[in-house]
């Protein structure tokens, strides 16, 4: 059978952060609810320059190193935060990479679930034309309302994907387990910024999902929980990937102390614990962390992966890790990212938060902030426009 998978993986996140021990003191909030409470020390937060596309395409750029463009026959863009109703954002992104006319390019969207359709999807597309790569985009900036229970777990970020026939990275497996129930515990309507969010009852669907995933998978694969050494899930805050963990290893009937399964978690967390919630890119960031943070070689390990989307979807997959994976990973850069960006007072933190994008359909220009190779420079006759 083809192997298919991920052949080349990368990060981006924006060149600010709060700390949250900034916004604990603020909010009147003891830092300990954040560092403990919910796991999470800083917030990445975009300047006004910066948005899906500009993190997509900072994300996607270093894979054109090791990947042709005319090998990409496909883009799936996954983000729950677009920036049109209509159009494409990966089409602004395969503009500024200079991607090929004959490059089919689609946005996709379920909540934080939808990178892992668009990953599922890509190896589909690989199989039927194995010549082919697929470039897999999830971009988000999770924006919740001031003061609210979900400002802590606000952040941003994106991850890259080049998906292929025989992948260097980490083959996908063709079996998962999905879990899909129609809920109201987090949706944004169109005509709102920020979501409405039952965050105590989301994370009881996420639970819920989680279990109801593993037991669809292990019904479609011999796959055992305590068979697994390493696991990646979405992280809204790295103590949710925890929670649920330990409930899957319950209806797992697993042996496992609760230790060792916090010990599973750890690296994966790692990364996360540093940008905070990004949406459809979180399960993919935790997946960087894990590669990067064991310093034991994994070939040939598996990875199991817990995709969740509110609404809700959720997916339990996994892959198996390739022998030479090591040389393929950005761990210097990833790390160099990561204490690279500048941190923002709480003052700066507002007025990054209160600068949303004008809707006016005006001429508005925007300096330059980020560090990050591609920018949005202006809004102009309601074009978007792009500079590096
Ligand atoms: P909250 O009401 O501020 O916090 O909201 P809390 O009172 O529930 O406390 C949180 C934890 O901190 C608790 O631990 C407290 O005990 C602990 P737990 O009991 O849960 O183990 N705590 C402390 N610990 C140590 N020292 C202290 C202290 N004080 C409290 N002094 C909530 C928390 C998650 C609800 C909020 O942040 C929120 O609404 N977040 C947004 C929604 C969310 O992230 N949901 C997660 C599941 S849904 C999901 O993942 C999908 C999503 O990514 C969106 C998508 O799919 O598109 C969100």
């Amino acid at each position: 059978m083809l192997k298919v998978g991920i052949d080349d993986i990368s990060l981006y996140t924006p060149a600010f952060y709060l700390d949250l021990k900034t916004l604990a003191k603020e909010r009147g909030v003891d830092p300990i609810k954040y560092s403990k409470g919910i796991g999470q020390e800083l917030m990445a937060f975009p300047s006004p320059d910066e948005d899906i596309v500009t993190m997509a395409a900072n994300a996607a750029l270093p894979l054109l190193e090791r990947c042709a463009i005319e090998e990409i026959g496909t883009m799936l863009f996954a983000t729950e935060t677009s920036v049109d109703q209509s159009k494409a954002a990966g089409i602004f992104v395969h503009d500024l990479l200079g991607l090929k006319n004959n490059c089919r390019v689609v946005e996709m969207k379920q909540a934080c679930y939808s990178a892992t359709a668009a990953l599922q999807s890509a190896c589909a597309l690989v199989a039927r034309n194995p010549e082919k790569a697929v470039m897999v985009i999830a971009s988000d900036i999770a924006k919740y309302d001031l003061e609210s229970p979900g400002e802590s777990t606000q952040g941003a970020g994106a991850v890259a994907m080049i998906v292929r026939a025989n992948p260097r990275i980490l083959e996908i497996s063709a079996t998962s387990g999905c879990f899909c129930q129609n809920v109201e515990d987090f949706w944004r309507p169109n005509y709102r910024q920020t979501p409405v969010v039952d965050g105590r009852y989301s994370t009881q669907v996420y639970i819920k999902a989680a279990q109801e995933s593993w037991l669809d998978l292990i019904q479609n694969c011999d796959l055992q929980f305590d068979d697994i050494n390493y696991f990646c899930y979405h992280l809204p805050f790295t103590k949710m990937g925890l929670k649920a963990h330990r409930k899957v290893a319950r209806v797992a009937k697993s042996a496992k102390s609760v230790e060792q399964l916090e010990a599973q978690l750890a690296p994966a967390d790692r990364y996360n614990r540093q940008v905070g919630n990004c949406y459809t890119a979180s399960i993919y960031i935790s997946l960087c962390s894990l590669l990067d943070n064991i310093k034991e070689d994994m070939a040939n390990e598996k990875i199991a992966l817990f995709s969740f989307g509110s609404g809700c979807v959720g997916e339990f997959f996994w892959g198996t890790v390739v022998p030479g994976y090591k040389q393929l990973l950005r761990t210097k850069r990833n790390i160099e990212l990561l204490q690279n960006r500048k941190e923002l007072s709480f003052e700066e933190y507002l007025r990054f938060y209160k600068t949303n994008s004008p809707d006016d359909g005006l001429a508005h220009s925007f300096d330059k902030e980020t560090t990050g190779h591609f920018y949005l420079s202006a809004l102009e006759n309601h074009h978007r426009i792009y500079s590096s």
